[in-house]
């Protein structure tokens, strides 16, 4: 069996479906924990790095990263680099990131590698959020595998739903074979439109589907969320009074009291 998971609590961002802010998710709700006071490393496992964007590291100082932890044995704590933001480090994505989903195929223990060097490592942080790529392959494998729960984010548009029995299964699949402890900690609606009644049918819809799983809190369309991370901040630092920033902090409120519950 692979190594227990450690007391840090690891939650994967995920969604195959591109584009339905899985990384402005992770990015923010990072920040409204560490503000909090939790301790939080973000690892983006994304080969686009957009949460390392997000978060302004300068490609300069992503000298190591994720694929350095999955590929050659380096500890969690020697690859994550603190940022602006206190109490939140972050594992960099890098371009040799493209060709490790081909890498995993024919690479040992390919499920478990995320899993291991986690378990490994004598991580200091009480939350790990893993921003996913979009794809159901072996990179968002390893993330559910090393994870206590998923956190699946929905846009309000119409092909909402669709691909996401396909998720769905995966996750069984997953907790079947590899990590029976894995839950879906919850669906957040994210880009809500209220001038647009579709917004509103397909959150009805989700919420017929998934039932509680659903968190109240829904994140709406908003245009600071969006060029935030053109100055490599997270919408909470750029504009905290937002209606987006507002959202995420509501969001990390309600992640809270559902930890409480998951882990009672
Ligand atoms: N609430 C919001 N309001 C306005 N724009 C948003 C909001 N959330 C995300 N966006 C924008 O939508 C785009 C997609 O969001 P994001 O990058 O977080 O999605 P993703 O699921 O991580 O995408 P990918 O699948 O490519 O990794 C980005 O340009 C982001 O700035
Ligand atoms: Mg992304």
């Amino acid at each position: 069996m692979p190594a227990a998971l450690p007391a840090a609590r690891v939650i994967a961002i995920a969604n195959q479906k591109g584009g339905v802010g899985k990384t402005t998710t992770t990015i923010n709700l990072a920040t409204a924990l560490a503000a909090i006071g939790k301790r939080v490393l973000v690892i983006d496992l994304d080969p686009q790095g957009n949460a390392s964007t997000g978060l302004g590291i300068p490609r300069a100082d992503r000298r190591f990263g994720i694929y350095d932890v999955l590929f050659d044995g380096m500890a969690l704590e020697d690859a994550a680099v603190v940022s602006a933001v206190p109490n939140l480090s972050i594992i960099t994505s890098s371009v040799d990131l493209s060709g490790a989903e081909i890498e995993l195929v024919a690479a040992d223990n390919r499920e478990f590698r995320l899993r291991d060097a986690v378990g490994k490592s004598a991580l200091e942080y009480d939350y790990v959020l893993i921003d996913c790529p979009p794809a159901l392959g072996l990179l968002t494998l390893n993330a559910l595998v090393a994870s206590h729960a998923v956190m699946v984010p929905l846009q309000c548009e119409f092909y909402a739903l669709e691909g996401l029995s396909h998720l769905v299964r995966t996750i069984e699949r997953v907790k079947r074979s590899f990590n029976p402890d894995l839950d879906i900690h919850g669906v957040v609606l994210t880009m809500f439109d209220k001038r647009n009644n579709l917004s509103d049918m397909v959150a009805a819809d989700v919420r017929g589907f998934f039932g509680e799983k659903v968190y109240d809190t829904v994140i709406p369309r908003n245009v600071k969320v969006s060029e935030a991370p053109s100055h490599g901040k997270p919408v909470l630092i750029y504009d905290m009074r937002c209606p987006g920033s507002q959202a995420y902090i509501h969001l990390a409120g309600e992640v809270l009291r559902r930890e409480k519950r998951l882990s009672a």
